[in-house]
């Protein structure tokens, strides 16, 4: 039987993944007897020129095409913004489809009703591309809170916005021409402010601390200041003098206060971090038993990402789409921390 998937967005992420699995990319598509197929795609313009090759009869512009196609047992979020999208993952999992996201603006704002929704309906909601974009740290941070409580998260949570702090640093160029190219490049955001003024990094810090701390932390309550005033002759004189500007993310949690920052911050060159160049993520998480432990890779882009999202689609598929234990338990429990937003 062949498993069907409907696909919402073709951009940098959904074009990725329907190159995987399409063109059966990947050890999993090659040795497998299941036939996976991508039988819907939700665009916003269907006659748009695409150079990704598509069947012109599988795009859609109309979500119920999709939500109302009983074959259709997994839906996949690519779209971005908080709506439609996040309408559009309640109702597909009222539908009792499963649904994967890459999408953090919903996941952060909205995980609490996604989790029960997900659970009242008994399919799994799964956001592994949400942060660190290749880096699978969702499924390890669960991993880890088996047995620790995690203390402290912090690193390089934006492809966008390193890769603009290298190019200045390294080349010499204005912020205006490298933040162009991370949006050619396909790293930064539909509307490249949530990069740049700190958004998109409290979205993702926001989402890890929730799960570390079990406590919805939303974007909004973290303190954050962006890097859109950091200038050429900035950086000039932070190289001078021996350091580099890093953009940082940061939470701990301590006394049953947690404190959550996103800034830019000077480094000396040797530091860990200031070796973590371009669209790449470093994000280190502690926990009480285990100690300190980090992770690099590629935080943005097509195929990272893209990467990302297919090993969540085989999660459901490998565990014959039984939901995902810990999410489903998870506490998420209001009221028993408080919060302090700033430095
Ligand atoms: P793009 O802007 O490249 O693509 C968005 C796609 O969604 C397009 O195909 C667009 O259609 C479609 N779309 C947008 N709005 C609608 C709508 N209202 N109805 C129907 N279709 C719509 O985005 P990305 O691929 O870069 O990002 C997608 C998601 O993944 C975002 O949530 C982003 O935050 C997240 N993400 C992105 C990463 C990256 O490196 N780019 C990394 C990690 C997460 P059309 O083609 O017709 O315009
Ligand atoms: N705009 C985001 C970034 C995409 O640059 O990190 C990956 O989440």
């Amino acid at each position: 039987m062949t498993l069907k998937i409907g696909l919402l967005g073709l951009g940098t992420v959904g074009s990725g993944v329907y190159e995987i699995i399409n063109q059966k990319k990947g050890c999993y598509f090659s040795n497998t007897e299941e036939d996976i197929m991508i039988s819907k795609v939700l665009v916003k313009d269907a006659l748009k020129s695409r150079t990704l090759k598509i069947p012109p009869e599988i795009l859609v512009t109309d979500f119920q095409e999709i939500l109302n196609d009983e074959e259709i047992q997994i839906i996949i979020c690519v779209m971005g913004g908080m709506e439609p999208e996040y309408t559009y993952m309640l109702q597909a999992m009222e539908k009792g489809k499963h649904v994967i996201t890459a999408n953090k603006a919903v996941v952060s704002e909205h995980m609490d009703v996604l989790f029960k929704t997900s659970k009242k309906n008994n399919v799994n909601f799964l956001f592994e591309a949400s942060v660190g974009g290749g880096i699978p740290i969702i499924t390890t941070l669960q991993q880890v809170l088996k047995i620790n409580q995690i203390t402290e998260i912090k690193g390089i949570l934006n492809g966008t916005t390193n890769y603009i702090l290298t190019k200045m640093s390294q080349e010499g160029l204005e912020f205006e021409d490298t933040l162009k190219k991370a949006q050619q490049l396909g790293f930064a955001e539909a509307d490249p402010s949530a990069d740049i003024d700190g958004f998109d990094v409290s979205r993702k810090l926001s989402i890890l601390s929730s799960l570390a701390f079990g406590y919805h932390i939303k974007e909004n309550t973290i303190y954050k200041r962006g890097i859109r005033e950091v200038t050429k002759l900035d950086m000039d004189y932070i190289d001078q003098m021996g350091y580099v500007l890093k953009y940082l993310a940061h939470a701990i949690l301590k006394d049953g206060t947690y404190y959550q920052t996103v800034e830019p911050i000077i480094l000396s060159k040797n530091h860990m971090i200031s070796n973590v160049n371009e669209e790449f993520n470093l994000i280190s998480i502690t926990g009480n038993i285990i100690g300190e432990l980090q992770f690099y890779g590629k935080g943005a882009g097509k195929n990272a990402t893209a990467n990302a999202v297919v090993g969540d689609l085989l999660y459901i598929i490998n565990n014959h789409f039984v939901p995902q234990e810990i999410l489903l338990n998870h506490p998420l429990q209001n009221g028993n921390i408080s919060t302090f937003n700033g430095r």
